[in-house]
């Protein structure tokens, strides 16, 4: 599927739920979160029929997140199901860590491609301020767990200032304990993570080149998306770095992405979009008929992303709602 600024779309994040088990404070309010009515989450059959029609339009990777994905019942089977769909390649999963051990075998039965855990410090004390929940062990347990089954692990972190800084470092040494990639992903001013000053990436370099010597960069294409990959001397897994708020890699952008509510969006940073809920819920509309919309939407696909426009706590801007 081609865009109209010519980009080929073959990349669909799906956002399978929009509850979390965590409440990192740049994601989810601590308090009461207003979480999407059951009846409007789309059901993995409906989920499943959509990702269908993508495929036939050349969606070839899928990204199931959330919320934290695995929160939500059947996730592994239903991972199963994509990748018996025609077409798809590869389907993988971003996840906090904190039920992942239990999912593993599950997960990795039904042929799940890779994992992206999470994980801003390793300090216990700051994990439990940070995300509200005394996790760590756990989500470290899941990490080695992980790279131990043999699926492909790669582990995003979000540098903040004043949070994390202390922890840039010896995140960045799972790279030499058998993670894909470490990578590091400059905040996003949406929702609640306006409150925070992220750090830039290229104060992240300095630290890792003070403590590990040079980055060299890296040609790997590793993943679907826009990380610059480096390597450092004696680490098998590689550096990323994804700097959302450089526009640099919008005009390769390559996704999609369906909330849990069933609205395609375009572009975390842009309300365009479709909901394809009420189509797949009306018995009036056939496949054919989502598939035209499917395409109508995608053409509407912005050039670029706006933060610098949207810097308000939009209720609506969160992650957890979005889909990572
Ligand atoms: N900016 C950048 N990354 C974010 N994440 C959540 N909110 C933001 C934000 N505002 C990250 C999480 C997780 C991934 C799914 O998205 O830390 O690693
Ligand atoms: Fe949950 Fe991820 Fe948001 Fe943290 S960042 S609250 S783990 S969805």
């Amino acid at each position: 599927m081609i865009d109209s600024y010519g980009r080929s779309i073959d990349y669909l994040r799906i956002s399978v739920t929009d509850r979390c088990n965590l409440r990192c404070q740049y994601c989810m309010p601590q308090g009461g979160v207003q979480s999407i009515p059951h009846q409007e989450i789309l059901t993995l059959e409906e989920l499943l029929r959509l990702c269908r029609l993508f495929a036939s339009l050349g969606v070839r990777k899928i990204k199931v997140t959330g919320g934290e994905p695995l929160v939500r019942k059947q996730v592994a089977s239903f991972i199963g199901h994509l990748k018996e769909i025609d077409g798809i390649e590869q389907v993988t999963l971003t996840s906090n860590g904190l039920a992942l051990e239990r999912c593993l075998p599950e997960l990795q039965a039904a042929g799940l491609d890779g994992i992206n855990i999470s994980l801003d410090t390793i300090r216990r004390e700051v994990f439990t301020f940070l995300t509200g929940t005394d996790g760590l062990p756990m989500v470290l347990s899941s990490l080695q767990k992980a790279i131990e089954s043999g699926i492909p692990v790669k582990i995003n972190c979000v540098p903040i200032l004043g949070m994390n800084e202390e922890d840039i470092v010896p995140i960045a040494s799972f790279a030499q304990k058998g993670v894909k990639a470490v990578r590091f992903i400059e905040l996003m001013p949406m929702g609640l993570a306006c409150r925070f000053q992220g750090l830039p990436s290229s104060v992240v370099q300095e630290l890792l080149k003070t403590a590990y010597g040079p980055l060299c960069p890296s040609q790997a294409k590793l993943g679907n998306g826009p990380a610059q990959y480096y390597k450092i001397a004696g680490f098998h897994g590689q550096i990323g770095f994804i700097d959302p708020m450089s526009h640099r890699f919008c005009q390769s952008c390559n996704r999609l992405r369906l909330t849990a509510n069933g609205r395609l969006k375009l572009c975390l940073a842009h309300e365009a979009g479709a909901d394809l809920k009420e189509l797949l819920r009306d018995p009036h509309y056939s496949d054919e008929q989502i598939l035209i919309k499917i395409k109508e939407t995608v053409w509407q696909k912005p050039l670029q992303h706006a933060f610098e426009q949207v810097p308000e706590e939009g209720a609506q801007a969160n992650m957890f709602r979005i889909g990572g």
